[in-house]
Formats: C-alpha cells, sequence, structure tokens
C-alpha cells in the first residue's frame, strides 16, 4: 500500500473511530487487537511516550511491529517524543501507516515529513492545546492529516477541553478536503458529536472504548454520534 492507498482507506472508513492502544490490556494484547477487529474498527492508534517529551513512558516500535501481523487495521502511530528524526526508520520498518509528530517536539518538520512521505507512509503534525493552529500553518502542504489535541499529551482519561471545538472549526477551514482532521483526547459520548460537526474525520478514543467490556457497542455507539 502506498501513501495515496492509505489515504482512500481511510476517507473512505470516515468518520473513523481509532482506539488509543494506551487503554488496552497489555497483557493481552493479540486478544485486545482480536477484539478490536471484531468491532469493525479501521485504525490503531498508537501512543508512544519516552518520558521526556511527555512525562508518562509507553511502548515503542517493538511492540508495535509484533502486533502489526495480527491485523489489517491501519496503524496510525502518535510519537509524543523527542527527536523522533532519530527513531523513524524504525517505526516505518514496525509498518505503522500514519506517523504523526508533535510541532512542540519538531518546530522546523519539514524534512522530516517529507522522508515519512517519501517512505510511501501517511505524514501528520500534532498540536497540543496550547500551541495555536499559526504554529502548523506554514507546513500544511507537507502533511496529510493534522492531529489536534483536544488534551495536553501525555495521559489517557483526562477531560476534553471545550475550547478544542473552535479549534478544530479553524483547522478544517486552513486544511485542504483531502487532509484528515484528527482530535485526541477526551473523546466520548458527550464530546464527540460537537467535534463531528467542527468537520473532523477521525477520532482517537481510549477510555471510551477500553473501559467498557462491550467493544463491539462501544465502538458502534461512538460511529454512530459521529454521524456514519
Ligand atoms: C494522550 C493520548 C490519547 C489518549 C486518549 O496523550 O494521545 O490518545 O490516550 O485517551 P482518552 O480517550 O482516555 O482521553
Ligand atoms: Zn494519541
Amino acid at each position: 500500500m502506498n501513501r495515496l492507498d492509505i489515504l482512500q482507506r481511510l476517507r473512505a472508513a470516515r468518520p473513523i473511530i481509532a482506539p488509543s492502544m494506551l487503554k488496552c490490556d497489555f497483557g493481552d494484547l493479540a486478544r485486545e487487537v482480536e477484539r478490536l477487529t471484531g468491532a469493525n474498527a479501521k485504525v490503531l492508534h498508537w501512543d508512544v511516550m519516552d518520558g521526556h517529551f511527555v512525562p508518562n513512558l509507553s511502548y515503542g516500535p517493538m511492540v508495535i511491529e509484533r502486533v502489526r501481523p495480527l491485523t489489517e487495521m491501519v496503524f496510525d502511530a502518535h510519537l509524543m517524543i523527542s527527536e523522533p528524526e532519530r527513531f523513524l526508520d524504525e517505526y516505518l520498518k514496525a509498518g505503522c501507516e500514519a506517523i504523526t509528530v508533535h510541532i512542540e517536539a519538531v518546530p522546523q518538520p519539514t524534512s522530516l515529513l517529507r522522508r515519512i512521505r517519501d517512505a510511501g507512509r501517511v505524514a501528520g503534525l500534532a498540536l497540543n492545546p496550547q500551541t495555536p493552529l499559526s504554529a502548523v500553518e506554514p507546513f500544511l502542504a507537507e502533511i496529510d492529516l493534522l492531529l489536534v489535541m483536544s488534551v495536553q499529551a501525555g495521559f489517557g482519561g483526562q477531560s476534553f477541553i471545550p475550547t478544542s471545538i473552535a479549534k478544530l472549526q479553524e483547522a478544517r477551514k486552513m486544511l485542504s478536503s483531502e487532509t484528515i482532521l484528527s482530535v485526541d483526547g477526551g473523546i466520548g459520548a458527550k464530546t464527540i458529536a460537537g467535534c463531528a460537526a467542527a468537520g473532523t474525520d477521525l477520532f482517537v478514543a481510549g477510555s471510551a472504548i477500553f473501559d467498557q467490556s462491550d467493544y463491539v457497542s462501544a465502538v458502534d455507539e461512538l460511529g454512530r454520534l459521529a454521524g456514519r
């Protein structure tokens, strides 16, 4: 699959509910992936944290690479790490179809974004709640995906920041219709519809899926509220 095929797959799956693997049961990863596949999730969102760019530590490319053969879902890597350029090749090798880096970690991301695209993958930029859209604006031609954080990156289970809706609306206006607009943090039954109305394509959800016993109904309900 090349970049355009991946983008086409993502667009066809809109509204996309992407389970955040930060909240899954790491003791039984294969079973979790099987359950999410059964729940008809099309994208897995991998929250990579380095204990430096964000205070928390999660997992890295070795874990992702081991899960890759277990599912056909698109792997969406959210790199909350410093110096992502040092580790990019490992995430490419692990089979991540979309790779998103933070503008706060890479203030001049052009060459890194081009490396991602040149490798045939979808290139994304993420920004934290305090970072204005003007920080990513110069690079919009270099990206396929914009990830608006609706909580400060670093932890699952935080409350959605309401001003994110206006930011998503503004982002949608700035982006071409080809670019995937994602939202991440505090997404659930109460917050997803507002984000959908603002023009969001991809909704990352951790607690709203993994805190439920039935993933099928959790993914289904979120998709319905997002306008599926
Ligand atoms: C936050 C992560 C999110 C988060 C989502 O740093 O990027 O993906 O884990 O979890 P919930 O849906 O619980 O906010
Ligand atoms: Zn994330």
